[in-house]
């Protein structure tokens, strides 16, 4: 099938390559001219393991083309689908959707009663309706509108993509529901892939709900970890044990410093606003109290440096990680940076490394000093904090570390604990009680 796809950060990168994997020709929308540029090159404008080689693979094969506005070969595309960002609003909760309005203003032109568009982006609930009627209006007929939410994850982005563990396709009519099966057809003919078909509100509803379950899970777990670092608790062995009820299962019971990155933090305060909106804010009130639970695992890390090198005036730690989490460059609403800006703050020179996510952070975080030479970064340092689990820190020989104190707060449960104290290293980590 012809389709475009409109919009390619992230979500819309992966969905065009993999598109374009599947068999389809694909249009891919993009604006801005750096990322139009890297794309059109065949180079990914961030990091997503395997997604490089795919990107490159159906430029050869001709699949896919990158334009920055619509042309008359958007009139022959069946499926639009909209991928742009829906960010949260600068002082506010909400979820910014203007996006979406715009990318529908400058498709208007090229839809015609057949054709349908389907959204991919995280929404509140009920935005697609007036989206509807703003296409409407635009076009000037009843326009076909339906809503695909997108459960990808970083990291895992294109296998997500081409393997989901379900398809969920919100739709209001038949013609819709046609081209959408049609379009995932290559995927349901081959895995046993559950298509699941909705009303719109719900395919809405579906992906926060889905990313607030998995944030609540987070936060669950690091609110038992407060309880067990006043109790001599172990918070990874009580995650196990409780996982290993099915009712429960074992994912996203890694307690540590939290929950970050450009999907779950923003989706749950998009989904508060909402509510309110809604008036039926006290359903998913408890929400808020998820997002405190997070933001205080940042906190109780400088609490921890404090308690350990008292005033941290003139220390210098080491952040071992900078992305919201490993196998990806990007750096939104990440724990990491947070907690090294929070040791700023109170005063300490912090130097972070990581393997992929270093080149932003100047315009992100400009008082932390980055470092790629991880030696030269742990030179004298008065500690060091384990943000980002990456596979590297995991693997490290902890005698490398040129320190001048040996003391290594591991916020992610990531390190082998017994390696790094018999070399010597005061570990403390987050929820347990394994420290010396
Ligand atoms: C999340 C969802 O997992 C995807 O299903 C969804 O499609 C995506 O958001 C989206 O809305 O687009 P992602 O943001 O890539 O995916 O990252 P996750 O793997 O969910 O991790 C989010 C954060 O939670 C990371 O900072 C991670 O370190 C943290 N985390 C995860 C924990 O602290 N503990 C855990 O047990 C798991």
């Amino acid at each position: 099938m012809k389709i475009t796809v409109i919009g390619l950060g992230y979500l819309g990168a992966t969905h065009a390559v993999a598109m374009a994997e599947l068999g389809h020709q694909v249009i891919g929308i993009e604006p801005n001219a750096e990322r139009l540029a890297a794309l059109s090159a065949g180079e990914l404008p961030f990091h997503e393991p395997g997604l490089d080689k795919a990107l490159v693979d159906v430029i050869e094969k001709e699949r896919i083309v990158f334009k920055a506005s619509h042309d008359e070969e958007s009139l022959e595309a069946e499926i639009h689908f909209l991928c742009v960002g829906t960010p949260q609003k600068q002082g506010s909760n909400e979820a910014d959707t203007s996006y979406l309005f715009s990318a529908l203003e400058a498709l208007a032109p090229y839809l015609s009663e057949n054709t349908v568009v389907a959204g991919k982006s995280t929404v509140p609930v009920g935005t697609a309706n007036e989206l509807k009627l703003a296409l409407d209006k635009l076009t000037g007929f009843d326009s076909h509108l339906a809503w695909n939410p997108e459960f990808l994850r970083e990291g895992t982005a294109l296998e997500d993509s081409l393997r989901p563990d379900r398809i969920v396709i919100g739709v209001s009519d038949e013609a819709s529901e046609r081209a959408l099966r049609e379009v995932y057809k290559p995927i349901t003919d081959v895995e046993d892939t559950p298509f699941l078909m909705t009303d719109i509100a719900t395919s809405e509803l579906v992906k926060v709900a889905a990313n607030s379950f998995l944030a609540t899970k987070i936060s669950f777990i690091n609110a038992m970890a407060e309880i067990a670092e006043v109790s001599g608790a172990d918070t990874v062995k009580l995650a196990e044990a409780i996982g290993m009820d099915d009712r429960i299962g074992k994912q996203f019971l890694r307690n540590g410093i939290g929950f970050g990155g450009g999907c779950l933090p923003k989706d749950i305060r998009g989904f508060m606003a909402r509510a309110d909106q809604l008036g039926v804010g006290s359903a998913v009130s408890f929400l808020g109290e998820m997002d405190q639970i997070n933001q205080r695992r940042r906190s109780r890390v400088v609490e921890i440096a404090k308690q350990e090198l008292g005033d941290l005036a003139g220390k210098k730690i080491l952040v071992l990680g900078a992305a919201f989490k490993p196998d990806s460059d990007d750096l939104r609403d990440s724990p990491a940076i947070a907690i090294a800006n929070q040791l700023v703050m109170n005063g300490a020179e912090v130097v972070i490394h990581d393997p992929m996510a270093l080149a932003d952070i100047p315009a992100v975080a400009p008082k932390l000093i980055p470092m790629v030479e991880l030696k030269e970064a742990a030179t004298a340092a008065h500690a060091v904090v384990l943000a980002t689990e990456w596979r590297d820190y995991k693997q490290l020989d902890p005698n490398t570390l040129p320190v001048q104190n040996k003391l290594i707060i591991d916020g992610r449960n990531a390190l082998d604990v017994q390696k790094w104290q018999q070399a010597g290293w005061k570990l403390i980590a987050l929820g347990r009680n394994v420290h010396k």
